[in-house]
């Protein structure tokens, strides 16, 4: 019996370290292998403009997109977008699935846990997004009631430590669809892709009622591209083009291409 025991207890202990050792052995890649293979790997969730969204040809545009070809170019590597849900994106790329996330990803204490993050870029916000003849006027009516957001998101998370009664979807045009369709009372999202995505909705005659944007933004976000503990030096590497792009207004004159108002990470500091 204690032999049995013991080969048991043997058995467990290898799978664990197997385990482990396999988990601990996916590491991100470095500059040198990003060199080498000669292209980045970068998740994306198009559902997000003017960050990343699908023109009318089906190819992803907008403000990360542009960046990013500019880290791309200074790498001397290919950009190599995949299209996923945003909920897959920061998994994704713990797992070293893809070499890079690309969404209008907040960086917060708990996702620095898990991953690295670049120098941040701009700083947004959440919005909250009501129908016209809403009696919601500010975050404290939101109390009590029912909000749409997009799954694994920094709104989710705000939400739901509000006490809110979250439903959550894949997508941003199925969250907003939850509130037009009067499912929610109200839809919790970016600052700047609620202006984007709320001026469409509003633009469109065929739409009889109309979406408001609240006057109170609530938290602060830092946006920022993620990448797998492991690649520190790729990190470091990017990180010196999006200094330069700061310093010398690249950034800032691209969102006045995209008409978004910029908030530079130095207002934060
Ligand atoms: N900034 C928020 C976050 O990091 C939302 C990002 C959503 N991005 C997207 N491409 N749908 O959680």
């Amino acid at each position: 019996m204690k032999k049995l025991l013991s080969l048991v207890l043997a058995l467990t202990l290898t799978c664990v370290c197997i385990l482990s050792f396999a988990s601990c052995g996916k590491k991100g890649k470095t500059l040198e292998e990003v060199k080498a293979a000669g292209k980045l790997v970068i998740a994306t969730s198009p559902d997000f403009p003017p960050f990343e969204n699908l023109d009318e040809d089906g190819k992803v545009v907008g403000i990360e997109v542009d960046i990013m070809k500019l880290i791309c170019a200074a790498l001397g590597v290919e950009m190599v977008l995949e299209q996923v849900d945003f909920e897959s994106v920061l998994p994704g790329v713990k797992a070293t699935k893809y070499d890079c996330g690309m969404s209008g990803i907040t960086v917060t204490e708990s996702r620095q846990k898990n991953m690295l993050f670049t120098d941040s870029y701009c700083l947004a916000a959440q919005s909250i997004v009501v129908k016209e003849d809403s009696t919601i006027e500010s975050k404290a009516d939101l109390a009590g009631k029912k909000v749409s957001v997009q799954t694994g998101t920094t709104a989710e998370e705000f939400c739901m430590k509000n006490g809110y009664t979250v439903s959550a979807f894949q997508t941003n045009p199925d969250a907003e669809l939850e509130l037009i369709n009067g499912r929610v009372d109200a839809w919790v999202i970016d600052n700047l892709t609620a202006l984007e995505m709320v001026a469409a909705y509003n633009a469109d005659p065929s739409h009889t009622t109309q979406l408001v944007i609240l006057d109170e933004v609530m938290t602060t976000e830092p946006y920022a591209f993620a990448f797998a503990f492991g690649s520190e030096d790729l990190v470091a590497e990017i990180n010196k083009t999006l200094q330069a792009l700061l310093k010398d207004g690249t950034i800032k004159t691209l969102f006045a291409l995209y008409e978004a108002p910029y908030i530079a990470p130095s207002a934060a500091e």
